[in-house]
């Protein structure tokens, strides 16, 4: 099943010029990239992306960090975009994640782990239209 979903490469990772490599990792999985654009989130915008993790202890921590520099924001399109993204990004904690795996590879910590993709399709829908409008993605 063709299937989309939203990508973003956060602040820890665009410190260190790693969008092109994060994006090889992406392309190489079969996943294309249908839009994309680079921006400053405002505190507004993190809180409201990461919404349902506003009662987490970390929130406030992961609000500050993703404001903290430009993120890469994108749509990737693909066989299960979902969970082959899912797959190559690995683990949340890079301590966890899969030799080979974006995570594994590129991230700091747990929290600023380079990357983050949807988790299901209501949140992929969600998370796309949060920063895209339909004619900014090819189709
Ligand atoms: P992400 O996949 O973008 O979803 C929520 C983010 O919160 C996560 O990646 C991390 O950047 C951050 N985070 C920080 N601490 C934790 C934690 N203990 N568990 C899960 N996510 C965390």
């Amino acid at each position: 099943m063709i299937q989309r979903t939203f990508s973003i490469i956060k602040p820890d990772a665009t410190a260190r010029n790693l969008e092109g490599k994060i994006l090889a990792h992406i392309q190489d999985a079969g996943l294309n990239v249908v839009a994309m654009k680079k921006i400053r989130m405002t505190k507004e915008q993190a809180e409201g992306f990461y919404y349902v993790h506003k009662e987490r202890p970390f929130f406030q921590s992961l609000v500050d960090f993703m404001t903290s520099g430009p993120v890469v924001c994108s749509v990737l399109e693909g066989e299960n975009a979902i969970e082959n993204y899912r797959a190559i990004m690995g683990a949340t904690n890079p301590a966890d994640a899969a030799e080979g795996t974006i995570r594994k590879e590129f991230a700091e910590n747990i929290e600023a782990n380079s990357v983050h993709g949807s988790d299901a399709p209501e949140t992929a829908e969600y998370e796309i239209h949060y920063f895209f409008n339909n004619l900014e993605i090819t189709g």
